[in-house]
């Protein structure tokens, strides 16, 4: 069965330092790209060299700028460039290149020959860095221009239904070696899943502070020379292509090494889905449980785009996050109660060839809740939620599940009584005159706004109130750690904790509810 390679794409100014590079990251990488077109101007003429100064097969790859490159200078000096590449190659092929990649569009029979005489495989690449590619299926057939060569086509999608084609597309391949890409935040998917796709290598850049380290010597090293020189224009130009992920991120979070065309796919969806910790904490539980799965992002404009995206892999469990946690309930066949009662929806399941949706945030919230109080239930609690928004709905929930009795404070009070009505609880506006309310329902203050979220001196929801000391404070934020809030209820005496538990449940929920298998025990666990 094909397991993809990791290539690391190497785009540092110097040999010295792309060697660097491939040090550091050696354990997590097959082979490595080298980008003649990021080097300095007389460090490309020392490329013969590159094989020699490394133990990995390498690709040699000078990619114009229409490609998403940066050489400007004409074919012909490229041609030159890439004789030199493959000049005065030896018998010991690990000391050439192992591969050359040449666009569909460049034909020099002579360049062609002496790859093959010294067992340098040509890629035959075609690159759309503005637009989708859409015959894919075809297109294999007659891109390469002999048997022997690997097709690679790498295409910007437009949408994820773009990258739900390439998929169908891949499909339909059959006999030839290919290497499908499609680049940025839409493609990321396609990164981790290579092997799935029969793509025969995926491509990786250095983690960011690394290519910083190299940009930040390639700035010094280009000062030295003319404002004007080609070089400079390597500067903006950093990663490789967009939407790679680097070596690590794809062996430790994704578990790339064991995905097989075979491998259950499950995943989050949402918009623009820049940052999440879902998928480390759904593909731990699938390592540490030995199920063959992996949870990927699936950025998606749409709802419907996101589930087209599923029937096509076969997924049949997604995480939903902002902003279709609302708007995916129309393409639903059932809902459950909790998904119902909070206008929410956070996990959706394939039933009996449906979708079905539910929640797991209020759960999520709850079993952090009683971890962090060490009781089983809130009688005898008197609680204040603050805030009346997505969060507060999953909060309310929970609450009048564990029985407690609640105040609702938001800063739009239409919203706190609309939420209160709906479990019996209390509501008041969130303001200082309401400071003597607060006090009333102080035994647990759960905070569910976003204030805290940013890092501004007036970032406390509740600036009136006075911590006793005997109050209990969660605040739902997990990003910074510790909020402005938190710091102070601390700093009176106050029991606090963060919504990370809350995160981590509300996955290891959804874990067990798409495999079926208890998640493993949370101690221990690097999340
Ligand atoms: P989420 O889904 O994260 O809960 P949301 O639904 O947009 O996000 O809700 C945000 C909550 O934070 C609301 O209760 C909001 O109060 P309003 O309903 O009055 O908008 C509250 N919030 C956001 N910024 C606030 C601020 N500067 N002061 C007070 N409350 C604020």
């Amino acid at each position: 069965m094909l397991r993809s390679k990791i290539c690391l794409c190497l785009t540092a100014p110097t040999l010295e330092q792309d060697v660097k590079l491939v040090e550091k990251y050696k354990n997590w990488i097959d082979l490595v790209e080298l980008r003649v077109d990021c080097l300095n101007q007389d460090q490309q003429l020392l490329i013969r060299e590159f094989p020699k100064m490394i133990d990995l097969p390498a690709i040699l790859t000078i990619r114009r700028k229409s490609d998403g490159g940066n050489y400007t200078q004409g074919e012909g000096a490229r041609t030159v460039l890439f004789a030199k590449g493959l000049s005065f190659a030896t018998l010991d092929q690990k000391k050439n290149f192992a591969y050359i990649d040449m666009e569909e569009d460049f034909s020099i029979p002579s360049l062609e020959e002496a790859a093959r005489a010294f067992g340098t495989r040509i890629i035959r690449s075609v690159h759309n860095i503005s637009a989708p590619i859409t015959n894919i299926s075809e297109l294999v057939k007659t891109i390469p221009h002999s048997s022997d060569e690997i097709c690679k086509i790498a295409f910007m999608p437009k949408t994820l239904s773009d990258v739900t084609n390439l998929y169908r597309e891949a499909k339909k391949i059959k006999n030839q070696d290919v290497i499908l890409i499609a680049m940025g935040h839409y493609g990321v998917s396609t990164r981790i899943l290579a092997s799935k796709l029969g793509s025969l290598l995926t491509f990786t850049s250095p983690k960011q502070e690394d290519l910083i380290f190299t940009n930040k010597e390639f700035q010094e090293a280009s000062s030295l020379q003319s404002p004007n020189s080609d070089s400079l224009k390597n500067e903006t130009q950093t990663s490789a292509a967009p939407g790679q992920l680097d070596p690590i991120t794809l062996s430790e979070v994704y578990n790339f090494k064991s995905i097989n065309k075979d491998t259950k796919v499950f995943g989050v969806t949402g918009f623009p889905l820049a940052a999440t910790k879902s998928p480390l904490i759904h593909n731990i539980g699938y390592r540490e449980k030995g199920i063959d799965a992996v949870y990927i992002p699936i950025p998606a404009a749409t709802p419907q785009d996101a589930l087209n995206f599923a029937e096509e892999l076969n997924i049949t469990g997604l995480s939903v996050t902002v902003p279709h946690k609302e708007t995916i309930r129309p393409y639903l066949s059932q809902i459950s109660e909790v998904a119902d009662a909070i206008g929410s929806t956070n996990t959706v399941m394939k039933q009996d060839n449906l979708w079905y949706g539910t929640n797991t945030d209020a759960t999520g919230f709850s079993k952090a809740l009683i971890e962090f109080l060490g009781k089983k239930n809130l009688r005898f609690c008197k609680v204040a939620i603050i805030g009346a928004g997505g969060a507060a709905k999953a909060v309310a929930n929970a609450i009048r599940e564990l029985g407690g009795k609640a105040c609702i404070f938001n800063r739009t009070v239409e919203k706190a009584k609309e939420l209160a009505l709906q479990y019996k609880f209390k509501w008041a506006e969130l303001s200082p005159q309401n400071n003597y309310i607060l006090e009333k329902y102080s035994n647990l203050i759960i905070q569910t706004t976003s204030i805290g979220m940013t890092p501004k001196e007036d970032a406390d929801p509740i600036p009136f109130y006075t911590f006793k000391g005997t109050e209990s404070l969660f605040d739902v934020i997990y990003e910074p750690a510790e909020t402005k809030l938190m710091k102070r209820a601390k700093e009176s005496g106050c029991k606090t904790t963060n919504g990370y538990r809350m995160l981590i449940h509300q996955g290891t929920l959804q874990f067990k509810l798409y495999t079926g298998v208890d998640y493993p025990p949370l101690e221990g666990l690097s999340i």
